[in-house]
């Protein structure tokens, strides 16, 4: 029988069907977490041929000219899915980001970010469950800036009708295939008249369709967020353009335990990324000790967009003991240190492998 070796993890997958799918193990503590999430789906046997791809600093420390190679991206045209960990953006200078880079490339207009409660981690509210959609192309995220003289910049905030439309119809969309009954938009379109004006607008007009099946809502984003974390339960579904989404995605997986357990996916039309919502950490880099759960959910995501968009029912019935096996890993205390335990990364992957059925 083949066999794919995956170089970094030293782990050997039996090619025993044809869904192959593209793994970027990613900087920090990237590679960590993805050995992790390997070793929990060959032993839930995911069938799955992971190919494995570098992006950031990682591709050139491997000898590629570039952060974001031709080969990575090729990859994921041909296969259409992938798992990716983090990739460092410097602070200020360097290099720009290749997450962004990627995103933009390959259309993946829609990134999505699911917040749920989890039994085991305690934090103020036991029931929050939403998720948070964000644009994911446009806004000053795009990072289009110019120094017009010394001591002066800007920054272009750039909407338009198609990404806002566009973003909106995936919204109501996402949130009708999974009975969810309410959309939240948060704007700033009292004062950025024009751009989140026009955000507002297209969201609006497409709410429409919708009347009577999903709710809708606007609120101006900073009372939103105060809302937000006075009382997470009385959202569902919340829609942002690109930066708002970043930075309010991070607040929403502090109220469930932080960026260690929140999953996310960026969809285009042709491609689908599935991601850790970290970054590389470089704090604990090294050390063994990184959640690899964040990783693992977006694992668990990418099976479900497998299991529906390739029609293998099987994919979504793995997913769910990957899920119930981290749920009652958590539940039984066996839990890293980011969120009060004292298990390592590999350790909490063996946690989770003792829990999956026979
Ligand atoms: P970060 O998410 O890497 O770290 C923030 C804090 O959370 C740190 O204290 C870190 O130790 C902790 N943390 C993060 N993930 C964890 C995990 N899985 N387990 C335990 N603790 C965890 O954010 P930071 O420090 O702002 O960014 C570091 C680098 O990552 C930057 O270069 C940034 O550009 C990049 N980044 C990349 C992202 C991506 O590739 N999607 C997303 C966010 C940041």
């Amino acid at each position: 029988m083949d066999a794919i070796l995956i170089p970094s993890h030293n782990l050997t997958l039996k090619k025993i069907m044809t869904i192959q799918a593209v793994l970027i193990p990613g900087d920090g503590i990237g590679p960590e977490v993805s050995a992790a999430v390997c070793r929990i789906f060959a032993a839930a046997k995911v069938d799955i041929q992971w190919l494995r791809h570098d992006a950031g600093l990682a591709a050139v420390q491997g000898g590629s000219k570039s952060t974001l190679p031709e080969s990575t991206l090729a990859a994921i045209r041909e296969h259409r899915v992938a798992l990716k960990g983090p990739c460092t953006t410097p602070v200020g200078t360097g290099f720009s980001s290749v997450n962004v880079a990627l995103r933009k490339t390959l259309g993946l207009y829609g990134a999505v970010r699911p917040i749920r409660s989890l039994a085991g981690v305690p934090t103020r509210f036991e029931n929050v469950d939403l998720v948070v959609v964000r644009e994911n192309t446009e806004g000053l995220y795009a990072g289009i800036e110019n120094e017009i003289t010394p001591g002066v910049v800007t920054s272009l905030k750039v909407a338009t009708e198609l990404a806002s439309r566009r973003i909106a119809e995936f919204a109501f969309r996402y949130a009708n295939d999974r009975g969810r009954k309410k959309i939240s938009v948060f704007h700033k379109a009292n004062i950025m008249k024009m751009s989140d004006g026009l955000f507002i607008r297209c969201a609006k007009e497409v709410s429409q369709k919708w009347l009577g099946k999903i709710h809708y809502e606007e609120l101006i984003i900073d009372a939103a967020c105060m809302r937000l974390v006075q009382d997470p339960t009385r959202f569902d579904v919340i829609l942002m353009e690109n930066l708002y989404g970043d930075i309010v995605s991070d607040l929403a997986a502090g109220l469930i335990g932080g960026l260690g357990v929140a999953p996310g996916a960026n969809f285009g039309d042709e491609y689908a990324v599935f991601e850790a919502v970290h970054g590389s950490a470089p704090d604990i880099a090294g050390k063994g000790i990184a959640n690899p759960l964040s990783l693992l959910m977006s694992g668990v995501m990418m099976l479900n967009h497998l299991a529906v968009t390739r029609d293998l029912p099987k994919l979504k019935i793995i997913g769910d003991h990957i899920r119930s096996a981290y749920d009652r890993a958590l539940q039984d205390g066996e839990k890293t240190g980011d969120i009060g335990g004292k298990l390592s990364t590999e350790q909490f992957a063996d946690a989770v492998i003792k829990r999956l059925p026979a």
